[in-house]
């Protein structure tokens, strides 16, 4: 696992570093990452393993449209859906202990990350590009992947998110050859 450098965000209240201000909490884990890092299966297993409850951001939105997250994309928009996320992290209380799974996108905020931030530690899962393309092609519940060459766009979204993912996290774990149980762990490890 790698302990990422201190980033140079601030806190919008007080303009102090978000690690000095925001992260004053650390009492919770959220978990970033593309599509495929498997932020879903290790959220479910940490939560069972610690106890805490799970927030995960995808189930919540779909629940709270009462639709799959491809029709929201398509009937509502994806600023909607975005919307929806920063919404969603604002309600879920400051300080909370638990385990917050988030969409690969969501991190595109920087209002959302300050809001993670709040929440505890950010941990980015990451695996080697093809390895997430693998996992996350399995199945068409991927609005963003549904263009005539999702290959293509997989890449493009991945290259543009990563600077994305490094600003955010305070730990990034390579998942690419880590069990379910393994990636658990090493986040336990850092509790
Ligand atoms: C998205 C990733 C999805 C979901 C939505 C948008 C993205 O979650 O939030 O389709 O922008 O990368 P997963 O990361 O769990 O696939």
């Amino acid at each position: 696992m790698l302990r990422l450098p201190q980033r140079d965000l601030r806190c919008h209240q007080c303009a102090l570093r978000l690690s000095c201000c925001v992260n004053a909490g650390d009492n919770g884990i959220a978990l970033i990452g593309f599509m495929g890092a498997g932020k879903s299966a290790v959220g479910r297993e940490l939560s069972r393993r610690t106890g805490w409850p799970r927030h995960d951001t995808d189930e919540m939105i779909r629940e709270q449209f009462g639709i799959s997250i491809p029709d929201i994309f398509a009937r509502h928009g994806e600023p909607a859906f975005r919307d929806a996320e920063t919404t969603l992290l604002k309600t879920l209380q400051r300080g909370l202990t638990g385990v917050v799974v988030t969409g690969g996108g969501i991190i595109l905020r920087e209002e959302n990350v300050r809001l993670l931030r709040g929440m505890g530690r950010i941990i980015w899962l990451d695996a080697d590009e093809e390895i997430l393309w693998q996992r996350a092609s399995r199945y068409s519940t991927r609005p963003l992947l549904q263009t005539p060459d999702p290959r293509a766009q997989f890449a493009e979204l991945l290259r543009e998110r990563l600077p994305f993912y490094q600003t955010a996290a305070d730990y990034r774990i390579n998942t690419s050859s880590s069990t379910i149980a393994e990636v658990t762990d090493e986040i336990i490890a850092l509790l």
